[in-house]
């Protein structure tokens, strides 16, 4: 048994099902740029993807770049502000190059929908996206990824890279936080 947060009200996704659903995520990483003769770019977006990122690579046979941007929208507060700001932008020029961005949620859309429309201008040869969750309730543009890990509810995750109030991050598995967390 985990020792889980005091903070948490319930685990969604505990460490081994996270293991198990990303080496499904990197065969498919793996199946869908195997044919490829030019460079892959996986871009990492900062900071939530990072523990999802790190789990992944560690079974991607391809060859690859890692390059990373960060953009952020929530301030640390539980709803996306509505803007999003490129915090950091790539080192990598993508022009005709394979690119491949990692996300840990979709949400809203706003984030993806700025990062892809972005990465688009700059003519790479390929863009998909994977994230690791996808919460379709809470769109506010239209946006579809690639791949996903899991589908979650309008509930508020922490762990594995999501953070409150960007803290919680480093938790192993993901979790729902306790309501009376929210007044704090
Ligand atoms: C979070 C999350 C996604 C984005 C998704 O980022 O990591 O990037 O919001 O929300 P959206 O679909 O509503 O745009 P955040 O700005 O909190 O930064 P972080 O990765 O550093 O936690």
């Amino acid at each position: 048994m985990q020792n889980i947060d005091r903070r948490i009200k319930y685990i969604l996704f505990d460490q081994k099902t996270l293991e198990s659903k990303i080496t499904e995520l990197s065969d498919w990483v793996n199946s869908t740029y195997e044919k490829i003769d030019d460079d892959l770019i996986i871009v990492g977006l900062l900071k939530g993807s990072l523990p999802f990122l790190a789990q992944l690579i560690k079974t991607v046979k391809v060859d690859f770049l890692l390059d990373f941007m960060i953009l952020s929208s929530y301030d640390g507060k539980e709803h996306s502000s509505g803007s999003v700001k490129v915090v950091l932008d790539l080192a990598n020029d993508i022009k005709n190059k394979n690119v491949l961005i990692v996300e840990d949620i979709i949400d809203t859309g706003r984030t993806m929908q700025k990062v892809v429309n972005l990465l688009q201008s700059r003519n790479p040869k390929s863009l998909k996206v994977l994230t690791l969750l996808n919460k379709p309730s809470g769109r506010k543009v239209d946006f579809e990824p690639d791949n996903f890990g899991f589908i979650i509810k309008n509930e508020f995750v922490v762990g594995f890279g999501f953070d409150w109030k960007e803290k919680m991050r480093q938790l192993p598995y993901i979790g729902v936080l306790k309501d009376e967390e929210f007044k704090k």
